[in-house]
């Protein structure tokens, strides 16, 4: 592998699904608070009140991390943890948590990485629309602010969102993940608000200082016709999953079908809009997981369906998505080509397989390793052709509450076992990403 720049390796998490501690310190409630409690929403029944209980042991999970060899760590901030009520009042407590876990993973060499959003609404916010409140991005400029103040001597990469899309389409487009709505209006109004909350508070942090440097992490599941006379469905799905995040940010243009999407909506993303949502951004962050088939339906109203790949042979992880390494590589040319080959993180990257404990007290989850192995080797064939790769996080540093499969899909290198006082055992395929990192430090290559 040929690259300018050093890799930076490690593993991210996220507020809701690992911190558990759900009231503890004037916590607020969230949208997924409420959610798990609406029968039928989460696969298992379950919901976050103790998750992987990290609210509670930083200084071991930091120290996990430290053995995995981790050069940096992508956590969430959860909103609700630092105003309970979305606005207005900060929480001290809230805000010291986040305080204490910067100190303790730069205490160990390990560079935070935080994302500002990462589907925790505060439920007080939901109330008053949540994402369909226009208001929402100034209210999220607000809450960042201190938040960023507060650590920015010592965090110096911002993440505003985390998938846009995935919240704005599965939560108000349809009732997947909180807060269950499913409604094409609010799914519009959702995504032109998330877009300005993020040019939004990109300004505030340059603002706070400007050597800061921000980012959003954005899902690309990659979009391909079912067969080539499907093209023009798969174009339209690629425009209303990926571009229309991408285009308004990096190049200040909304995708023309979206555009018509929304105006049927009466949603419209005016210039002066895209002036506050067209913000330099220093690097992209990019969770990739699977490939998408697009077909169309013949009905002007329903432009395409999509479906996940199945073929004999396919491998398939647990949760259903297809290992499509290669399409790692597509979208990384894809960024170099068409989006000026910005820096990229890849964010998040991983599967769900729900390898148990064996007889050994060990899990042999080979399925992630090769997994893992074939997802960084399309990454380094991008990086040899070009593509600007800064960073690679694998999905997740331990098994978490999974949105709405619960706690039934294990995406983590590290297991925990739910029965056993969320105890963590580093999986095999943890192992082997320590010494994956251990070789590479020694040769910066691989
Ligand atoms: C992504 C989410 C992350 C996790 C993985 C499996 O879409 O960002 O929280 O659930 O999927």
């Amino acid at each position: 592998m040929t690259s300018k720049h050093r890799i930076l390796w490690g593993s991210a998490t996220s507020s809701f699904q690992i911190e558990g501690g759900a009231t503890q310190d004037g916590k607020g409630p969230s949208i997924w608070d409420t959610f798990c409690r609406i029968p039928g929403k989460i696969g298992d029944q379950s919901n976050g009140d103790i998750a992987c209980d990290h609210y509670n042991r930083i200084e071991s999970d930091v120290n996990l991390m430290q053995e995995l060899g981790l050069d940096t760590y992508r956590f969430s901030i959860s909103w609700p943890r630092i105003f309970p009520e979305g606005t207005g009042t900060l929480n001290r407590k809230g805000l010291a948590f986040y305080d204490r876990l910067v100190d303790a993973l730069l205490a160990k060499g390990i560079e935070p990485y935080p994302t500002l959003y990462h589907w925790d609404l505060p439920q007080a916010l939901q109330d008053k629309g949540g994402w369909t409140n226009p208001n929402i991005s100034d209210w999220f400029a607000d809450y960042i602010e201190p938040v960023v103040s507060q650590l920015a001597d010592r965090v110096h990469n911002w993440t505003t969102l985390n998938e846009p899309h995935v919240f704005c389409f599965l939560g108000y487009g349809l009732p997947v993940h909180a807060p269950g709505a499913a409604d094409r209006t609010q799914y519009m109004q959702a995504i032109r608000n998330a877009l300005l909350a993020h040019g939004k508070a990109a300004q505030r942090i340059r603002g706070i200082h400007k050597q800061l440097r921000v980012g959003i992490a954005n899902c690309w599941p990659l979009p391909q016709p079912l067969d080539p006379s499907h093209a023009e469905a798969a174009n339209r799905l690629d425009q209303l999953t990926n571009r229309i995040y991408f285009d308004p940010i990096i190049h200040g243009t909304v995708p023309p079908w979206v555009a018509q999407c929304m105006a049927e909506k009466g949603v419209t993303i005016t210039d002066e809009d895209l002036k506050q949502i067209h913000q330099p951004l220093d690097f992209l962050g990019i969770n990739y997981y699977m490939r998408m088939l697009a077909s169309s339906t013949g009905d002007p109203a329903k432009p395409y369906t999509m479906q996940h790949p199945r073929y004999d042979g396919a491998e398939i992880t647990d949760c259903g998505w297809e290992v499509y390494p290669e399409g790692l590589e597509i979208i990384l040319k894809t960024i170099r080509d068409d989006y000026g080959n910005i820096p990229v993180f890849i964010t998040e990257n991983g599967c769900a397989y729900n390898d148990g404990i064996m007889a050994d007290g060990l899990i042999h989850d080979k399925r992630r390793q090769r997994y893992y192995e074939s997802h960084i080797k399309a990454m380094h064939r991008a990086i040899d052709d070009g593509c600007d790769v800064r960073g690679y996080f694998a999905w997740s540093l331990m098994d978490n509450f999974e949105w709405a499969h619960g706690y039934s899909q294990r995406f983590g290198i590290v297991y925990v076992d739910y029965k056993d006082d969320c105890k963590r055992i580093i999986k095999d395929s943890g192992y082997w990403y320590q010494y994956m990192i251990r070789q590479y430090k020694k040769r910066f290559t691989l």
